[in-house]
């Protein structure tokens, strides 16, 4: 299960996903401009028990069916975590089967494997969503640590093409408006800023102001919202690929794995194509759908959990909404 502005559910055996279901409060937020936390965590109380039985429906499958039970305990919104934790615990409790939190920057990474088996060793991974940017070096997770290469200084990219989304007057969520828009636009009509060039750091608030500077130097005239979109599009595409695909070389990483819900826009996924395959570097991207939030990936997680032989959460197991990457 996996909690956030959609309730998921999905269904894995064996790393291969057998039905997936997900209900999406977004429709509830729009008119607030923004995610509302209270309204999150409400619209998962109503959504879990249908999109559970959705889910078992699309596998063919009886709850009685279910041999584990994994569920998000963070990062995240508190509410809605705590929405998904109570039902998972409810869940595991009546059947009889172990509980195992899982990590959602963890799902994300199962997004792929979900979809492309097994993360090669070493191999880079650019987690892009609403709430962190960050690039890891992961070697073989049983004998080294994860190395934690670059992080954003400040706003994510998914949060820089929401806040300017809304800022352009296009709709909630704003990253899928902008990637909509861009279509129609030129991503060199605006100059807009490349941050940090030859830093390792992400940084997207400049970004972010630029690109309101610019939406206020229209003030009174039209916004040639199209442009506005691809260029933004453009230089968040340009900034992730670049300082993915230059760590890739100095660190003598062949594969670059790309995923969240940022990964999902078409530029980030072209430029990375088009610059992974100059640089003779293999790329993994998860299917779009799987790039967003959604309990398949979760579920995933919780199948490697309960084949690697990983210890059950105790059922007094508590949320973390900032846990740590
Ligand atoms: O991973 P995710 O579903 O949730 C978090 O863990 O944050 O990522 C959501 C973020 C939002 O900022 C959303 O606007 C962005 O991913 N996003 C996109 C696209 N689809 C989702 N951004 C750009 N282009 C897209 N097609
Ligand atoms: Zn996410």
């Amino acid at each position: 299960m996996a909690e956030g502005v959609g309730t998921g559910v999905g269904l894995v055996r064996h790393g291969r996903l057998l039905g997936h279901a997900l209900a999406s409060s977004m429709d509830e937020h729009a008119r607030y401009g923004g995610v509302v936390p209270e309204i999150a965590a409400r619209a998962h109380v109503h959504a879990v028990r249908p999109v559970i039985q959705r889910a078992l429906d699309k596998a063919g499958l009886r709850l009685t069916d279910v041999g584990a039970v994994a569920v998000t305990t963070g990062p995240g919104l508190s509410g809605a975590l705590q929405v998904g934790l109570a039902a998972a615990k409810g869940l595991a409790y009546a059947l009889g089967v172990p509980l195992h939190g899982v990590h959602h920057l963890a799902g994300h990474v199962a997004a792929d494997t979900l979809e492309h088996g097994p993360l090669p060793d070493p191999c880079m991974v650019l987690i892009v969503s609403g709430g962190h940017t960050s690039l890891l070096l992961v070697r073989d997770l049983a004998r080294d640590p994860v190395l934690h290469l670059i992080d954003t200084l400040d706003d994510a990219a998914g949060e820089c093409f929401d806040k300017v989304a809304r800022v352009f007057g296009l709709p909630c969520p704003g990253g899928p408006a902008i990637d909509r828009t861009a279509r129609e636009g030129d991503p060199h009509a605006v100059p807009f800023p490349r941050p940090l060039p030859g830093s390792y750091d992400f940084s997207f608030s400049g970004l972010k102001t630029a690109a309101a500077r610019w939406a206020e130097g229209h003030a009174g005239r039209e916004l040639p919202v199209a442009d506005g979109a691809a260029s933004l599009q453009e230089a968040v595409a340009d900034v992730l690929t670049r300082k993915a695909v230059d760590a890739c070389r100095k660190h003598r990483v062949g594969t670059l794995v790309v995923v969240g819900g940022v990964a999902a826009n078409s530029r980030v996924r072209s430029l990375a194509e088009e610059r992974c395959r100059a640089a003779g570097i293999h790329l993994r991207v998860p299917p779009m759908k799987l790039c967003t939030d959604n309990g398949a990936m979760i579920a995933n997680v919780g199948d490697l959990l309960v084949r690697a032989g990983a210890e059950p959460a105790p059922l007094d197991v508590s949320i973390d909404p900032s846990a740590p990457l």
